[in-house]
């Protein structure tokens, strides 16, 4: 057994559950490394990976229909019930009880962006950031409803520090640093397909963050729970880094939310066709509401048409929810169940006789909607995919910036277009700050649009 003062306990747990394996090039190491193996097993609960490794093959759920979801309004009455969500929203806001939460600790390995995503530049024009352009649409929203709205940011231990610095830089893109707050979620060790940990270097052992659904449990631990209520939140506007044309606060989808007494809501979109990779609202046989990801639906259910021609499973997940805080508190209390992990067949990193090598193994993830069959009571709300989904997953192709960018051009012209205003032929890009129009409706009216080639709306 190696042996290293004040390490004991640590050492005989990693015997104790026959993963000594990790000890393979102990002779070699420093102290120092020795003693950062040592902390990164010291975090390690062997009871859970026992837990996951034995749930890894578990099977698909298979009993489900689709999602009722509440559709855009065409009727006059659904237009006055949208009228009335809007005004309880909008009060609810104002009335400083809704905090922003933005997830920002995934590794945006498909993007392969070196640093934290929300550092990315997203503006077509002006180049900004995703985190800048998130800022801005807080900022604005406290200056359209004359409150406070804290932000809550969520990162993990690989981009904590580098997230933390940039908003510091930045001079936290104009909103009073008392009211941002960042915190880490957990980590979870990966395994080879053995169940065995993995090395990623001599002294390290390679774990992942746990996922988005890790969000709601980093919630509590961290203490972002208490804050929030200590502030007199009771609505969490829960949002993902890599979209940035998400409606951070939304007095429509808030009203619904509060109108209806909701845990959770969620918005939905029109499946843009069957090989969207999005996953999609469902019932299931249980009569819970859920999401089934993409890759759980066979083809054919993708495919299937319902009566009216459209796709059967076609209301999609945007990743756009709204927690009751009181929910979060219950769900993640001790006697809260916990979400269920996700596991994904993947390469990697690891030391394999001394040298750098990719293995097969498993990562575990939660995921966040996974919260969405625990709850007594959600809604789902229509939104249109142009005004609110834009995302920045790939480097290239589907869901790459290209994308993004042509997507905001799209409605950055809409809006303009609506309020009776011209675009000059001349005019290739145009992008409208936060800060300028949160939604066609701040436009000006009498705004004229400069005859130039790329136009900044700020
Ligand atoms: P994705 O599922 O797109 O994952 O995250 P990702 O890590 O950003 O990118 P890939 O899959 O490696 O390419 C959706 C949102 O959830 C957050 C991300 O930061 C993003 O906002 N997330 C994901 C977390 O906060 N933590 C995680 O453990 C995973």
């Amino acid at each position: 057994m190696v042996t290293f003062k004040g390490y004991e306990p640590v050492i005989e747990k990693v015997y104790a559950h026959k993963q000594e394996h990790v000890f393979e090039y102990w002779n070699s190491l420093l102290e120092s490394e020795k003693k950062e193996l040592l902390d990164d097993l010291a975090g390690i609960d062997y009871d859970l990976i026992k837990q996951v490794y034995a749930h890894t093959h578990d099977g698909r759920i298979t009993d489900f229909k689709p999602a009722p979801f509440i559709k855009l309004p065409s009727t006059a009455s659904e237009h006055e019930k949208f009228r009335q969500a809007h005004k309880a929203g909008e009060a609810h806001i104002r009335a400083g009880k809704v905090a922003a939460f933005l997830v920002a600790g995934g590794q945006g390995s498909r993007l392969g962006y070196d640093g934290p995503k929300g550092k990315f530049p997203a503006g077509p024009v002006s180049g900004k950031t995703l985190f800048h352009f998130h800022s801005e649409k807080i900022r604005a929203s406290q200056k359209k409803y004359g409150t406070v709205i804290p932000f809550f940011i969520m990162t993990s231990r690989d981009n904590h520090h580098e997230t933390e610095t940039f908003f510091r830089e930045q001079s936290y893109f104009g909103l009073d640093p008392v009211n941002v707050h960042f915190f880490t979620q957990n980590m979870i060790p990966s395994l080879d397909l053995k169940g065995k940990l993995i090395l990623s270097e001599k002294n390290r052992i390679f774990m992942n963050p746990d996922g988005h659904g890790g969000s709601l449990t980093a919630l509590r631990t961290s203490g972002a729970l208490a804050t929030m209520k200590h502030k007199g939140i009771e609505t969490i506007s829960y949002f993902q880094v890599d979209n940035p044309l998400v409606k951070i606060i939304d007095p429509v989808f808030t009203g619904f939310h509060i109108l209806e007494s909701a845990d959770v809501s969620s918005k939905a979109l029109k499946k843009a066709g069957p090989d969207e990779k999005t996953g999609v609202f469902v019932t299931f046989g249980s009569g819970s509401t859920g999401i089934v990801e993409y890759s759980d639906l066979t083809e054919e259910q993708a495919a299937m048409k319902g009566a009216d021609g459209e796709l059967f499973f076609s209301a999609a997940n945007p990743a756009i929810h709204l927690f009751s805080l009181k929910f979060i508190e219950n769900l993640t209390g001790s006697q809260g169940p916990s979400l269920p992990y996700h596991t994904a067949k993947k390469k990697i990193p690891a030391i394999i006789n001394g040298v750098p090598a990719e293995i097969n193994g498993y990562k575990y993830e939660k995921f966040v909607f996974d919260a969405l069959p625990l709850s007594k009571k959600n809604i789902l709300l229509e939104t249109p995919r142009e005004e609110e989904f834009a995302p920045v997953k790939n480097t290239s192709g589907p869901d790459s910036i290209d994308t993004a960018h042509e997507l905001m051009q799209g409605l950055f012209r809409k809006w303009i277009l609506s309020r009776g205003i011209k675009i000059p032929p001349s005019v290739r890009l145009i992008e409208i700050s936060p800060e300028f129009a949160l939604c066609a409706e701040d436009i000006p009216a009498d705004l004229e649009i400069p005859s130039m080639e790329k136009v900044f709306l700020e």
